[in-house]
C-alpha cells in the first residue's frame, strides 16, 4: 500500500493503531510505500515518512523491511526520483516500460486540487514515462518526489481520504464539475482504469455534493 502525506493521515493511523482494529489486517503481509514525500530527511517535522514511522510503522511494530522510504534527503531530487522508480519495479518485479499495480493508494486532497505532490500546472502532472518524478509546491517545501497519475490510475484501490469543511468545494469541483472547461484538478485525473475509486469524506468536506453522491450519511 502506498501512504499519503500531510495532517489527515494522521486521523487514519490513529485508527489503525488503536485496540479496535490494529489486530483486523495482518500487517506482516503489508509492504509499505509512499505516494509521495518533502525533499527533506526522514527526522523532518514535514516528513511523510517521518509521520508514517511515528503514528503507525512503531506503534504496530512493523519490521523497517517491509517499508519503502522516498529518500527525500538526497541532494538530488530527480536522482531520488529514478532511485525510488527502480526500488518500486524491484518490488514489484514489474520491469520497465510496465506500470506496476498497486493494491491500496491513499491519497488526500489539497484545497487547491493537487493530490500527492501533484501540483495544479506543474509537469509532475503531466509526466507519462517515469513511475516517480518531481513535484514542485507552491509553498512550504517547494521540491518533492511523487508517484505520477499512469501509477495512481493502476492501482486496484485509491481511497481519497478528505476532511474539513475548507476541501468541500474543491471536492465538488473533482467529483462534481460544473463545467468541463474547468482544467481538471490532478485529483481529477485520478481515475483507476481496472480499480476502485473510493472518496472517504467527513461530513464537512462532502457537504457541497449533490444528494446521491453524499452516499450514507
Ligand atoms: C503531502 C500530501 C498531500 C496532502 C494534501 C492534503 O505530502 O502534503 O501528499 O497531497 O495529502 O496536501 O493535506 P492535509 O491532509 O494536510 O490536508
Amino acid at each position: 500500500m502506498a501512504l499519503s502525506g500531510g495532517s489527515t493521515p494522521k486521523l487514519l493511523y490513529g485508527g489503525l493503531t488503536s485496540p479496535e482494529w490494529r489486530s483486523q489486517i495482518q500487517w506482516d503481509r503489508v509492504m509499505f510505500v509512499f505516494g509521495d514525500e518533502r525533499c527533506v530527511p526522514p527526522e523532518h517535522p514535514e516528513s511523510n515518512y517521518g509521520l508514517a514511522q511515528t503514528a503507525l510503522f512503531q506503534p504496530l511494530g512493523i519490521s523497517p523491511d517491509q517499508v519503502y522510504r522516498m529518500k527525500g534527503e538526497m541532494p538530488d531530487p530527480a536522482a531520488a526520483a529514478r532511485e525510488y522508480e527502480e526500488t518500486l519495479r524491484a518490488l514489484t518485479a514489474c520491469p520497465a516500460p510496465e506500470i506496476p499495480p498497486l493494491d491500496l493508494v491513499l491519497l488526500g486532497l489539497g484545497e487547491d486540487g493537487h493530490t500527492a505532490s501533484l501540483f495544479p500546472g506543474t509537469t509532475a502532472v503531466t509526466e507519462q514515462r517515469r513511475l516517480v518524478t518531481v513535484g514542485q509546491a507552491p509553498k512550504g517545501i517547494v521540491s518533492r518526489l511523487t508517484l505520477t497519475v499512469g501509477v495512481l490510475n493502476r492501482a486496484t484501490v485509491v481511497l481519497f481520504l478528505v476532511t474539513g469543511a475548507g476541501k468541500a468545494q474543491t471536492v465538488r469541483a473533482v467529483i462534481e464539475p460544473r463545467n468541463q472547461m474547468e482544467p481538471a484538478l490532478p485529483a481529477a485525473l485520478v481515475r483507476p482504469e481496472n480499480g476502485r475509486l473510493i472518496w472517504l469524506l467527513d461530513r464537512s468536506a462532502g457537504a457541497s455534493l449533490s444528494e446521491p453522491h453524499r452516499g450514507a450519511s
